[in-house]
C-alpha cells in the first residue's frame, strides 16, 4: 500500500518562529510553568488543542463571504440547522458560540444540588459546568479504559455494570442524564462502541434516564467504529454517525473540532419542553435563536465543516497521522496511551517519571521539557486538571497522569510529526533530569488554565 497522503494541498500559509532552547528556558520560567500562560508566537509546534485549530477549507473560507447576517431567520441558520439535522437526526438545533456554552444552558435547566450526571469521562469543562450547578459527574469508564499501556479497540466505553449498580445505589430519580462522550477525550481520545452505545442507551430507557451524546469528536469515533466494530465496515461514516446520534435524545458539540470551525458549538435534541427552557436561556446568555453566539458567517463554516469531516480519505488520513507519531514513540519505548487515539497522543507521564510523585506533577513537568527541548506545546491531564484536596487539604490525584499532544486538523505536515516524534525521544532519553513541581497559586475551579507553579529542586 501506498503512503497515506495529507488528501489536501495548502494555499496559504502562515509562519512559525524560531527561538532557542535558552530562551524557551526563561520564557517557561516566566510562564510560571504554566503553557497556556506563553504566547503562541513562542511556541514551534502548537499541540496544546485540536479545538478551533483547524485549518479551514477553501469552501468554508467561500462559505464565510456567503454568511448572511441578519438578527433573525438567516439562511445560514437555516443551512446549519439542516446539517445537523440531516446528521443528527434530531430536529431541534440551538447555536451556541462554543461547547460549553451549550454545556452551561443544558445543565442549568437540568442540574442542581443531589443531582448525579453520569459519564463514560466528563470533559473538564461538562465536569466543571455540572458541579456549578452544585450537581455531582461520575465517570465510570470501562476497566481496560483505565490502563493506558493495554490496546482494546474501544476503552472508551462506559462501563455498563458500574452504571446499572450507580442507579440502584442512588436511585434513577436523581440521575437526570447520562452522557457519553466520543471520542473519549479526557481518557485518551478512545471510541466508544456502537454496541456499549445501545446497552447504556438500553439501562437509560429502562430507568427512564435520557442519554446525550457529547459529540465533539463524533466523525473520528464513527471512523473507528468502522474500523473496528463487527458489521460496519461495509457502512459509511455518515450512515454509523447517523446510527450513532439514534440512541441519543441529544448532544451537545463543539464545533472547533470535528466542524473544522474556529469558533462555535450547539445543542440539538428531540424534546420540545426542554429545547424551549434551553432557548430561554439561549436569548439572555448566547443570542437569539437562530444565531446562538455565533456570526452568519460561523453558521457557515460549520455547515460546510460538517459535511467535510464526513469524508472517508480525510478521516483515514487524520487517524493514521495519529497512529503514525504513536508507533514512533512506541518503537522508541516512550511510554504511551496505546493504542492511538484519535485527535491526539497521550504520554504516561507516571510511567515515564517514576521519580516524580503524582503531587509533583510529573505530567505538568514533562509539558514543560517538551517545551523547553523543543518548542512543543502540550497540556497536561492529571492532577493539576483533575487533582482534588480532601479535608485536609491533601492532594487527591487523578486517576492517570497524561501529557496530550493534540493534532490540529488539517494543519501540520509528516515533517513536523516527525520533528515532534524526536523532540519527545531526545527528552524520553534525558527523563531523569526533569524535575517536580509545586503550586503557589491556583483558582477554585478549572486550575489548570491558570496555575502557577515552580521546581521543586
Ligand atoms: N467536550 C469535549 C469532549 C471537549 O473536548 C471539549 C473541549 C468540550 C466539550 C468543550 O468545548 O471548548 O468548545 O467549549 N475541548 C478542548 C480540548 C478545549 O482542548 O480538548 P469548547
Amino acid at each position: 500500500m501506498h503512503t497515506i497522503i495529507e488528501p489536501f494541498r495548502i494555499k496559504s500559509v502562515e509562519p512559525i518562529y524560531f527561538n532557542t532552547k535558552e530562551e524557551r528556558e526563561v520564557i517557561l520560567k516566566k510562564a510560571f510553568f504554566n503553557l497556556f500562560h506563553i504566547h503562541s508566537k513562542d511556541v514551534l509546534i502548537d499541540l496544546l488543542t485540536d479545538s478551533g485549530t483547524s485549518a479551514m477549507s477553501s469552501n468554508q473560507w467561500s462559505g464565510i463571504m456567503q454568511g448572511d447576517e441578519s438578527y433573525a431567520g438567516s439562511p445560514s441558520f437555516f443551512r446549519f440547522e439542516k446539517t445537523i439535522q440531516d446528521i443528527t437526526g434530531m430536529q431541534l438545533v440551538i447555536p451556541t458560540h462554543q461547547g460549553r456554552a451549550a454545556e452551561k444552558i443544558l445543565f442549568s435547566v437540568m442540574g442542581g444540588k443531589e443531582k448525579y450526571f453520569v459519564s463514560n469521562t466528563l470533559f473538564d469543562t461538562t465536569r466543571a459546568n455540572i458541579e456549578f450547578t452544585g450537581a455531582e459527574g461520575i465517570d465510570l469508564l470501562c476497566a481496560e479504559g483505565k490502563l493506558p499501556s493495554v490496546p482494546a479497540p474501544f476503552k472508551g466505553n462506559m462501563d455498563t455494570e458500574a452504571f446499572k449498580n450507580f442507579i440502584s445505589e442512588k436511585g434513577a430519580a436523581n440521575i437526570p442524564l447520562c452522557i457519553i462522550t466520543v471520542t473519549n477525550n479526557s481518557g485518551g481520545g478512545q471510541p466508544v462502541s456502537m454496541q456499549n452505545i445501545r446497552a447504556v442507551k438500553k439501562i437509560c430507557v429502562e430507568n427512564d434516564i435520557p442519554l446525550f451524546i457529547d459529540a465533539c469528536r463524533f466523525a473520528e469515533n464513527s471512523w473507528f467504529i468502522k474500523q473496528r466494530e463487527a458489521g460496519y465496515a461495509d457502512k459509511s461514516v455518515k450512515e454509523i454517525a447517523h446510527e450513532l446520534f439514534s440512541y441519543a435524545d441529544g448532544c451537545t458539540m463543539s464545533a472547533k473540532k470535528d466542524a473544522f470551525a474556529n469558533i462555535g458549538g450547539f445543542l440539538a435534541m428531540h424534546d420540545e419542553e426542554l429545547a424551549l427552557q434551553c432557548r430561554n436561556l439561549l436569548i439572555i446568555t448566547e443570542g437569539f435563536p437562530t444565531y446562538g453566539g455565533l456570526a452568519g458567517r460561523d453558521l457557515e463554516a460549520i455547515s460546510i465543516g460538517l459535511e467535510e469531516v464526513l469524508d472517508e480519505n480525510y478521516l483515514q488520513y487524520r487517524i493514521r497521522s495519529i497512529e503514525y507519531l504513536t508507533n514512533k514513540l512506541i518503537d522508541a519505548g516512550v511510554p504511551v496511551m496505546q493504542p492511538a487515539g484519535g485527535h491526539a497522543v497521550y504520554i504516561d507521564a507516571k510511567e515515564m517519571l517514576p521519580h516524580i510523585p503524582p503531587v509533583q506533577y510529573p505530567a505538568q513537568a514533562l509539558a514543560g521539557a517538551l517545551y523547553t527541548q523543543g518548542g512543543i506545546r502540550s497540556v497536561e491531564i492529571g492532577s493539576l486538571m483533575f487533582g482534588k484536596y480532601d479535608e485536609k487539604n491533601k492532594l487527591i490525584p487523578a486517576q492517570m497522569e497524561l501529557v496530550r499532544l493534540a493534532i490540529p486538523r488539517r494543519v501540520y505536515t509528516q515533517s513536523h510529526i516527525d520533528y515532534v516524534a524526536e523532540v519527545i525521544i531526545e527528552v524520553y532519553k534525558t527523563r531523569q533530569q526533569i524535575k517536580g513541581l509545586q503550586i503557589i497559586e491556583e483558582a477554585p475551579t478549572l486550575r489548570h488554565f491558570t496555575a502557577k507553579l515552580k521546581t521543586i529542586d
